[in-house]
């Protein structure tokens, strides 16, 4: 699959517009950034619920998976409250392996009351950080949130060390058109419902419509597999469970390419 041509700025946008949610383009990062500024006290106990509490256990299979091994210089991209970050530290071994980035204040002032790690603020598709500098770089659910797949991507190849892996966690529509709508009815109707009724805060059941919504429009799995390999990763692969969660995975060359 290759570029949105439609695009002026020829980025690779996750997804179209939501335009219902922030007007035009411009303000979507301002409206992201605030809804997870305002939703942050809220975000594990909905996680919780969300994934029958399985979410601490699928990260660490995940990362697992991915190589994740003691010893190893972790950048967690999009920590938020930690989530990824704390499955990251029981794997490389001490919390002194392990980088915290994510632009929204009041998530990283959730994950600072739990996690010791150093934490960055910033944007995946712009990174404070050095060149050559990780191991392993992680980004939990928030591939959607990016401005262009292909400015984070490059981002991720340009601060991991030769020989380094990326792996992105996403929700994906199912392909199945009964599994879809089945996935909508829990996640775009009784979620943001059960949200409501646990947080008893309108914005955050806000964030589990945004949620869905922002998954039924991302653009297909094989247009982030061509934007890990514009970016230079080899070995590009998706390993996917029960057809909505993947990963997304590749290597920088140990060799420039
Ligand atoms: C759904 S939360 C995921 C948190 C955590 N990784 C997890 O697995 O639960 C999405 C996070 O992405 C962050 N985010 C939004 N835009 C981002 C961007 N452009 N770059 C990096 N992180 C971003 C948000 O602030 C939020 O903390």
């Amino acid at each position: 699959m290759s570029r949105n041509s439609t695009d002026p700025k020829n980025m690779t946008r996750p997804h179209p517009a939501l335009t219902e949610y922030y007007g035009n383009s411009n303000h979507r990062r301002g409206f992201v950034r605030d809804l997870f500024n305002h939703t942050a006290p809220d975000y594990d106990r909905v996680e919780r619920m969300l994934a029958f509490g399985s979410g601490p256990w699928y990260r660490r299979r995940a990362l697992t998976r991915a190589g994740l091994q003691s010893g190893m210089q972790v950048l967690d991209v999009a920590m938020g409250t930690g989530l990824v970050a704390r499955e990251a530290i029981a794997l490389s071994g001490s919390d002194g392996h392990v980088i915290g980035l994510d632009p929204s204040i009041g998530m990283v002032n959730e994950a600072r009351s739990t996690l010791a790690l150093p934490v960055v603020l910033g944007r995946g598709e712009q990174l404070p950080l050095r060149s050559d500098s990780f191991d392993f770089l992680s980004m939990g659910y928030a591939l959607r949130h990016v401005s262009d797949l292909d400015a984070a991507f490059s981002e991720y190849f340009r601060v991991l060390k030769p020989g380094a892996t990326v792996c992105v966690m996403e929700i994906t529509r199912p392909r199945g058109r009964l599994a879809l709508l089945g996935l909508r009815i829990y996640m775009k109707g009784i979620v943001p419902l059960l949200t409501r009724l646990l947080t008893r805060h309108r914005e955050t059941a806000r964030l589990m419509e945004y949620y869905w919504d922002t998954i039924e429009a991302c653009v297909p799995p094989e247009t982030i597999l061509a934007a890990l390999g514009r970016a230079g990763f080899e070995n590009v692969r998706r390993h996917t469970s029960l057809g909505i969660f993947s990963e997304y995975l590749g290597n920088k060359p140990i060799t420039p390419c």
